[in-house]
């Protein structure tokens, strides 16, 4: 049997419990609609530091021998100079299935220790599986300086002259 004191204690309790779980639910609906909205918004801030890491100055265009190929390690590219001045920025990545190519000089071609596909410094096929030229990134030459916008990939079946990019004659 209960005492009489707990009846009065016992109603109040349970309207501050009731009390305590609607706030705790409306905080966590808080909380959930304030991710979801983080979540849909975009982020300009981290898109803007995105897109700021992911462009790789090159360097000026003298540093770039006509004939030559460099390698960018951090932006997973190659760097072409052709030999007419222009250049192109290849992809590592093999478009057959991904391996990572090496340039060998000796040779003056790509070839990938996958499965032997090999492709010239235009990074044309010259020996498959690979279905299809390397792929590229958009170079930009702005006050004689080559950058690479290594967050865009451009695919291509082979190469043609307008992929090439020249820079102004002074
Ligand atoms: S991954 Fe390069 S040839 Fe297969």
């Amino acid at each position: 049997m209960e005492e009489p004191g707990n009846n009065k204690t016992a109603a109040p309790r349970r309207r501050f419990l009731s009390f305590l779980w609607a706030g705790l639910g409306l905080a966590a609906l808080a909380e959930l609609f304030w991710m979801v909205t983080s979540f849909l918004r975009p982020n300009h801030g981290t898109r803007k530091n995105e897109n700021a890491e992911s462009v790789i100055h090159a360097g000026t265009v003298e540093t770039f021998a006509p004939g030559t190929v460099t390698a960018f390690p951090r932006g997973r590219f190659y760097l072409a100079r052709l030999a007419d001045g222009g250049f192109l920025a290849l992809s590592r990545r093999c478009p057959h299935l991904g391996c990572t190519l090496p340039w060998v000089e000796e040779e003056k071609k790509f070839v990938c220790p996958c499965h032997a596909s090999a492709f010239d410094i235009h990074g044309d096929v010259l020996r498959s599986p690979a279905p299809h030229a390397m792929d590229l990134h958009p170079v930009v030459i702005e006050n004689n300086v080559v950058r690479v916008d290594t967050a865009r990939v451009i695919k291509r079946d082979r190469f043609k002259k307008d992929q090439v990019v020249y820079p102004k004659k002074a």
